[in-house]
This record gives structure tokens, C-alpha cells and sequence, in this order.
């Protein structure tokens, strides 16, 4: 890989991240925008945790299903309405109405939303709190000044977090966050306990690798939107975000900086060829990262973390940045390239075959454009694009501000592609055939453009939005969210569409997915009112821009 590509970060080798950022709401060239004051309302220092959890019933498998809770029966009417007129819109207000709908109780307290209400369809697990469907639902509660029930979930995954974790014999690392979390109704004694899924419910018995992060980042985006540090300051919420940590900072056999994972580890919870280094997994690994600086404290503890922190962000920033990213120019490079390279001089250090190239890139690729590819490793570069992880490595700056210009132009050049009839393609394009075969073992769920094999999820809007509003490009959000306000309402809120072009509901889709309404509120909100962007996003870090003159493909 030609030098003049692995741009991006320091490459002396010294620590260029800024070490003193403590609990302070981070600078950023936003902050004018992004730091209005909100949400006054907030009652700083009430407790949530009079009803702690109880783990008088041990979460093994047979008791989840012994007791149907339905949130419905007491959803949200004890939450404060939307004041702001701006629910005024039909689908808005709908939006808004199903949203509570979706609230969970335990004790009395809402602690988060059930992922689908959806009763037409074998529940699954779709009738838990899953904690990344809920980050959209929190940023909606936050927007519109409601954060006690995203203090809530952040207390009760944290409480979670400390059970003892086994699957079959084996027992988890400590800061394991579980993918999804229930609450039990035991009639006879009127008294609720929590049960969580920490893999080993799971179909598949995939590894919820983003969890902890998106905890994380959720705790960073409530104290940004509250101002409210008390919470993260919290001795256990501290211990939490280490625990975390150690996991994925832990020293091993790794030769990169990325994180290697099971396959299904995040979003795409199933076989879909995304083991090793995911893109999705790695975007989140460095916003977690980003955010866990700014929240931890500068005792001796957290000064210890602070500093793997730096080391590993400025490693990781740079191998995304150089590896991961393609463009015209990087594409045309490994057309070319030589193999069997020996030693550091090697251009294409992963070996990777310029056969290996699949034929739909030569045509995706616009002149104006690049994005991270999906998964690098030895003779591998999974070249699909994905959104999530794409939109994410814009929200935390791990893409580099041309960078994360050419994301957004090569979302404009592919729109037909990406979004069609429908936004957002989780991944593209779609696997077939044989390929199908191998990568999924057969999946029936995941056939070509369907589900997690090229559908289009709604959820991956208020992604979508927020990258646009970063990137200065609100008009491609705006065309987006129309585009899903003409179905999203009249279909019952799918969880994803199907079909090369978004066009049909997805085939095993759940109706009333609470992630599809939330992503819909949260673009909606954040188109409205910019500055609610900052809680989702940060800004550069000015010591770990480039030194070196930047690759002319960045440039156009
Ligand atoms: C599906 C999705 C997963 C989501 C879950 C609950 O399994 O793949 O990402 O968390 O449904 O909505």
C-alpha cells in the first residue's frame, strides 16, 4: 500500500491525543452551536435506584418465558408530552404516541423500550430491552428533555453488568454488557426481577461486542445533553466504563490495533461474514474509546486507562485511516498490486489478491467518493460497504474531515444503491448463491437483500442524519427522511424492507419496531434543531490531524 495514503495521524510515534480532557464536556469546533443550554428541568441529584435489582430468580433460560409482561398495559402516560409544537406533524406525533407505547417498567420506573410491539409475530426476544436498539430511544428522550428514564437504563445495564455471566461452563469477562435485557412479572407475589441475555439466550449464541460501547456513548451523549457529570462520576458508572475497557485493551497476540470478534458481535447479529475485524465493531471501538476519555476521571485509576486510551486511539486511527479506506485511487492501487511481499518494505502488506477484487466494486466506486471498507485481514478486504459503520467513524472523527466528505459523496453518487425506495441499506450489496451458501450457511433470513444481506433498516436514518449534519450536507438528510415519511407510518414501522431498491417490507420484518420510530424522531429532531448533534458526535482532535501532506484522492 503506496506510504502517501497512511495519512491521517501523527506518525512519530508520540501520544498526540489530549490527556487532560477529564470529566469537561469536550471542545469542539461546534461547541458555538452545540453547547446552548437545555433541559433546566433536570432534577440533578435524585436517585433512580430505589428498586434495585433482584436476583432472586437466577436468569437461566426456562424463567423467561414463565411470565408475559406487556408494557403496553402501562406505557408511558406519566412521561411528560412533547411541549414543543413540533409533534404537530402526523407522523411525528404518531411516532411519538407508539414510542411510549414501547416504554418498560420495572418497579414503577421506565428503564427502557421493548425492541418491537408487535404481537402478529412470534416474540423471540424482540419483547426485551435490547441496548442497542435503545440508544435511538434515549437520544429522543434526551432531545425532548426527558433523561430520567436514559439515567434509568444506564444504572440497570450497569447493575447487569455485574452479575455473574456463564455460558454452559464458561464464564464471561467482568464487563460484559448484555445484549438485552427483560423484566419478569411474578403475579402470585406481585414482584418484578430483571433478567438479561448476555449471549446465552442468543440464537446463534453471538457475543454482544457492542454493548459495552454503545453504553458508553450513551452515558457521554446524557451528560453532554444534561450537563449533568454526577452520573458519570459515579464511582460504580467509573468502574463500569473500566471494566469495559480492560476487555477490549488487553494484551495479546494481536498484530493490529482493530478488535477481532466472533461473527454477529453487533448489529448484524448473525452469520454474515463480518467475524474478524468488523467495521461497524472498530467505528464503535474508538468512539467508545473517545468518549471514555472525556468521562473518566483523572484519579490514579482512570489516569492508568487515560493513557492506554491515547496509545490505542492513535494506533487505531491510524491503521483505519490507512487500511481500511477506499477510494478511486486506493482501488486502482490494488488492481495492481504485487503479492508475496516480504518484510516492512512490502506495499500490500496483507497479501491481498488483486483476483480477490469482486466485479461490483469496479462499478460502485464513484470518481468522487470512498468509505471504509468492511473487514480487513490477512489475503482479506471484505469490501462491502456498510452504514453503520461508515456514519459512526464520521461521528467520532476516526474518519478524517475529507474522509468523511467522500463517505457523503459517495452516499449522493450511490443514492439509487443505498437508499432507493427506502433508507438505509444496512450493507451493500447483497451476497448470492454460492457465495450466500458459505458466508451465512444457508441462511433463510438473510437471503439476497433481505434482513442484514443488503435490507434497508429505517433505524440507520438518525445515523444517516447525523453524519449529514456534521458533514454540512443537511439536504441529503432532509430528501432521506422524506423519503421514509411517505411509508414508514402507513407500513406500522417496519424493522427493515427488502428488495434491491427497499421496496417491499422485509419478509420476516417485526411491525412497531421501536428503533425504526426513534431513528425516524431522532433525524426529525436533529434536522430541526442542529445542535442536538453534539450529544452523538465529536469533533477532531486537533493533535491528531495529519502531518503529512495529505493523498491527492482526498482532495477534490
Ligand atoms: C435483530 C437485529 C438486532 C437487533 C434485534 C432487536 O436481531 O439484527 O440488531 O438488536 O433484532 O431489534
Amino acid at each position: 500500500m503506496p506510504s502517501n495514503l497512511n495519512l491521517g495521524v501523527s506518525q512519530n510515534g508520540g501520544s498526540s491525543v489530549n490527556v487532560n480532557a477529564g470529566m469537561e464536556l469536550e471542545d469542539s469546533d461546534l461547541s458555538r452551536v452545540l453547547d446552548r443550554p437545555r433541559h433546566l428541568n433536570i432534577e440533578r441529584q435524585r436517585s433512580c435506584q430505589q428498586g434495585e435489582v433482584s436476583i432472586g430468580i437466577s436468569p437461566r433460560r426456562g424463567d423467561i418465558f414463565d411470565y408475559v409482561f406487556s408494557p403496553g398495559r402501562r406505557s408511558g402516560f406519566n412521561t411528560p408530552r412533547v411541549e414543543n409544537g413540533f409533534d404537530t406533524h402526523p407522523v411525528v406525533a404518531e411516532a411519538w404516541e407508539a414510542l411510549r407505547r414501547s416504554l418498560v417498567y420495572f418497579r414503577g420506573q421506565p428503564v427502557g423500550t421493548i425492541a418491537a410491539l408487535d404481537n402478529s409475530e412470534e416474540n423471540l426476544n424482540y419483547d426485551q430491552v435490547f441496548v442497542r436498539d435503545f440508544v435511538p430511544s434515549a437520544l429522543a428522550f434526551l432531545m425532548n428533555g426527558e433523561p430520567e428514564i436514559v439515567k434509568n437504563f444506564i444504572l440497570k445495564t450497569l447493575r447487569l453488568q455485574s452479575w455473574e455471566k456463564k455460558i454452559d461452563r464458561f464464564q464471561l469477562g467482568e464487563g460484559v454488557m448484555p445484549a438485552s435485557f427483560k423484566v419478569l412479572h411474578d403475579p402470585v407475589r406481585n414482584y418484578e426481577t430483571l433478567i438479561a441475555d448476555f449471549g446465552e439466550s442468543a440464537i446463534g449464541r453471538v457475543a454482544p461486542v457492542d454493548s459495552g460501547f454503545w453504553w458508553i456513548i450513551l452515558l457521554r451523549a446524557y451528560t453532554k445533553s444534561t450537563g449533568d457529570t454526577s452520573l458519570a462520576e459515579r464511582p460504580e458508572c467509573q468502574k463500569g466504563i473500566r471494566l469495559i475497557l480492560s476487555l477490549c485493551l488487553s494484551e495479546g497476540f494481536d498484530t493490529f490495533p482493530t478488535l477481532l470478534c466472533a461473527d454477529g458481535c453487533c448489529m448484524i447479529d448473525r452469520r454474515m461474514g463480518v467475524y474478524g475485524y468488523p467495521i461497524e465493531i472498530q467505528a464503535l471501538f474508538f468512539m467508545a474509546l473517545r468518549c471514555a476519555m472525556i468521562l473518566l476521571k483523572q484519579d490514579m485509576e482512570g489516569k492508568e486507562f487515560v493513557e492506554r486510551i491515547v496509545k490505542r486511539l492513535h494506533a487505531l486511527s491510524y491503521h483505519m485511516r490507512s487500511y481500511f479506506w477506499l477510494d478511486l485511487k486506493q482501488l486502482n492501487d490494488i488492481y495492481r498490486y504485487k503479492t508475496e511481499e516480504y518484510s516492512h518494505t512490502a506495499v500490500n502488506k496483507f497479501n491481498v489478491i488483486p483476483d480477490s477484487l469482486p466485479d461490483w466494486v469496479f462499478d460502485f466506486m464513484p470518481t468522487r467518493g470512498g468509505y471504509f471498507v468492511g473487514n480487513v485481514s490477512p489475503a482479506r478486504m471484505d469490501f462491502r460497504w456498510f452504514c453503520l459503520g461508515n456514519c459512526i467513524a464520521i461521528l467520532s472523527s476516526l474518519a478524517t474531515p475529507e474522509q468523511s466528505t467522500a463517505i457523503m459523496d459517495l452516499i449522493e453518487s450511490r443514492w439509487e444503491e443505498l437508499v432507493g425506495e427506502m433508507p438505509l441499506k444496512v450493507c451493500y450489496p447483497a451476497i448470492d448463491n454460492h457465495e450466500w451458501r458459505i458466508t451465512t450457511g444457508c441462511d433463510p433470513k438473510n437471503t439476497r437483500w433481505s434482513y442484514h444481506n443488503g435490507g434497508s433498516w429505517p433505524v440507520l436514518l438518525w445515523l444517516l442524519t447525523a453524519a449529514c449534519i456534521k458533514t454540512g450536507r443537511p439536504q441529503i438528510a432532509r430528501r432521506a427522511i422524506e423519503l421514509a415519511e411517505t411509508r414508514l407510518l402507513g407500513d406500522n414501522w417496519p424493522e427493515y424492507y427488502d428488495g434491491k431498491s427497499g421496496h417491499y417490507i422485509g419478509k420476516q420484518a417485526r411491525k412497531f419496531q421501536t428503533w425504526s420510530i426513534a431513528g425516524y424522531l431522532v433525524a426529525k429532531m436533529m434536522l430541526e434543531d442542529p445542535s442536538h448533534l453534539g450529544m452523538v458526535s465529536i469533533e477532531e482532535d486537533k493533535q491528531m490531524k495529519p502531518l503529512i501532506k495529505r493523498s491527492n484522492s482526498w482532495t477534490f
